[in-house]
């Protein structure tokens, strides 16, 4: 047990200072269009065209609106101007919840997962409520919202990267964007272990059980997304990412995730052609002895 605050708590206070808004009678996009925000999206765009070299036909504005909603485009900017963002290069993935783009930093190459701040459903219904006054502020608390889970995702990197779980090494976290070390090469992520045809799939299935072990017995907590999507092959090693959804294995449900996620290892063993108990995985998890599998 450490003696620090409890890095899983939701009530952590959000400071307002963090947020560049931008308030008043302005539509969604005639904001963009005043002066002083005008040299601030040249340099953005600047930097990230340069990521998108291969279609100048487009207007770069255009692509960004399509991704970024302008708060994002702050904190970007923002990340930019302190320097932990020196260059936004490519999309490597899009999903439902987040981009990840690969970007450099003073470090070397980067991933910065940017969450959507608004999602399909809430998008519609702001339709509605935009501009009515007596929902000033929803929109701000769904961001709100986005940013809590950013931290967590980004606590969750720290806690397991320090006690040794390879996970990519957390860098940092602002509003709706985490930025954490790019796992890959040559600007091409690590394929997903599902893709992957492994040579010696039994030292893997040791190793993540291992990981799982560190993850719950060291950085007390359980991954709750514990499968074959969010685990990189990576220099011959498996890698654990989207660890946003981890929780505190004080949670409530921690155990039942835990037991989610070993039912999860054991079954992509068994499609491995790798025949371990499920309770060998189990114990070796949760019992301070284990199974003596660590090296
Ligand atoms: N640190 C990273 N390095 C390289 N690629 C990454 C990194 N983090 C995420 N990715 C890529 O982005 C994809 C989605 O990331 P993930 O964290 O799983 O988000 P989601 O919540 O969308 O599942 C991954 O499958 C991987 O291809
Ligand atoms: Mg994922």
């Amino acid at each position: 047990m450490t003696n620090e605050v409890d890095d899983d708590s939701v009530d952590s206070p959000i400071s307002d200072d963090d947020n560049i808004e931008f308030t008043g009678a302005a539509t969604q996009l005639e904001w963009m269009d005043q002066p002083r925000h005008e040299q601030i999206f040249r340099d953005i765009e600047e930097q990230i065209n340069s990521g998108h070299a291969k279609t100048p036909d487009r207007s770069g504005r255009k692509v960004l609106d399509s991704v970024f909603d302008h708060s994002t485009l702050m904190a970007i900017y923002k990340l930019m101007q302190d320097g932990v963002i020196e260059q936004l290069n490519h999309p490597i993935a899009r999903g439902k919840e987040a981009h990840v783009y690969h970007a450099t930093g003073p470090q070397g190459a980067m991933a910065v997962k940017i969450f959507h701040t608004t999602n399909a459903v809430f998008k519609n219904l702001l339709k509605y409520i935009e501009g009515d006054p007596r929902f000033t502020g929803l929109k701000r608390k769904h961001r709100d919202l986005v940013t809590i889970w950013v931290r967590k995702e980004m606590r969750n990197l720290i806690r397991m990267h320090r006690e040794g779980v390879r996970v990519p090494e957390p860098i940092s976290a602002y509003q709706n964007v985490l930025v954490m070390n790019f796992i890959g090469e040559e600007g091409r992520a690590a394929p997903q272990i599902r893709h992957v045809e492994l040579e010696n799939a039994e030292t893997v299935v040791i190793d993540l059980s291992n990981m799982l072990r560190l993850i719950w017995q060291k950085s007390e907590l359980a991954h709750a997304d514990f499968s074959e999507y969010n685990i990189l092959w990576h220099l011959d090693e498996p890698w654990v990412i989207d660890v946003g959804q981890a929780v505190s294995g004080r949670h409530p449900r921690a155990e039942e995730y835990l037991v989610r996620d070993i039912e999860k290892l054991h079954s992509w063993a068994n499609r491995q052609g790798v025949t371990i108990p499920l309770e060998d995985i189990a114990l070796h998890v949760v019992d301070e002895e284990g199974m003596g599998w660590d090296v």
